[in-house]
C-alpha cells in the first residue's frame, strides 16, 4: 500500500535547523521511513504513479523534511530510462569535489518548495561522499553531474540551507562561458 509522505514546506522552521549527527543506530522506525522515501521518489519519477498519486516528481529528500532533524539523505537517480539506483546515507559529508562549477540551466526544485524559483544554483560538478549505510556500515559515493547536484542539495538540507539561497540575487543566471550548464 502506497503511502503519501507528509513533506514539510520551505515555510516550516524545522528546515532551518542544522541537523544532528547519528551516533548510534538508526532505528527500525526510521528505516521504514526510508523505504517509503525511496518508494515515494521511485513513484514520483515514474510518470503512471506520479499522475495517480498526484506526486511532485523528486530525486532527493533528507530527514528533516519529515520533521527529523538528523543527518540521513534518500536520493533516488534514475541513471537510464527506467532503471533507478537508491542512495540512502547516514552522516553524509563531501571528502572532496571538482575545482569545476556547474549548475541545472532549468534552475533546482525542491520537494518542500511548492513554487518555481529562477535562478542558477552553483555546485561542485563531482563529489565525493562519505558515510555510513542504513547498517552502520561505512560507504564512500562518486557522484558527478546530476547525481553530484542532487547529493550537494540535500546535505544543503541537513544544514538548514534551501537551494535558492545559494541563487546570486544580483546575478542569478550564468552563461555557458562562466559556468557548464546542464
Ligand atoms: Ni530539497
Amino acid at each position: 500500500m502506497f503511502k503519501k509522505l507528509n513533506i514539510l514546506d520551505e515555510r516550516d522552521k524545522r528546515l532551518r535547523i542544522k541537523s544532528v549527527p547519528y551516533t548510534g543506530p538508526v532505528s527500525d522506525e526510521e528505516k521504514e521511513l526510508v523505504e517509503r522515501m525511496i518508494q515515494h521518489l521511485t513513484y514520483s519519477q515514474i510518470e503512471e504513479y506520479e499522475l495517480k498519486y498526484d506526486l511532485r516528481p523528486g530525486t532527493g529528500l533528507a530527514f528533516p523534511q519529515l520533521g527529523i532533524n538528523k543527518r540521513l539523505i534518500v536520493i533516488v537517480d534514475e541513471y537510464e530510462k527506467g532503471k533507478f539506483a537508491n542512495y540512502v546515507v547516514v552522516n553524509p559529508k563531501i571528502i572532496s569535489h571538482s575545482e569545476e562549477m556547474i549548475a541545472a540551466d532549468a534552475g533546482e526544485g525542491c520537494l518542500s518548495v511548492n513554487r518555481d524559483v529562477d535562478g542558477h544554483v552553483p555546485r561542485y560538478a563531482r563529489v565525493t561522499v562519505s558515510g555510513l549505510d542504513l547498517d552502520g556500515n561505512p560507504i564512500k559515493i562518486r557522484a558527478r553531474e546530476e547525481l553530484s547536484i542532487a547529493f550537494q542539495h540535500e546535505i544543503d538540507h541537513l544544514n538548514g540551507i534551501l537551494f535558492y539561497d545559494r541563487i546570486n540575487k544580483k546575478k542569478p543566471f550564468f552563461s555557458e562561458k562562466e559556468m557548464r550548464l546542464l
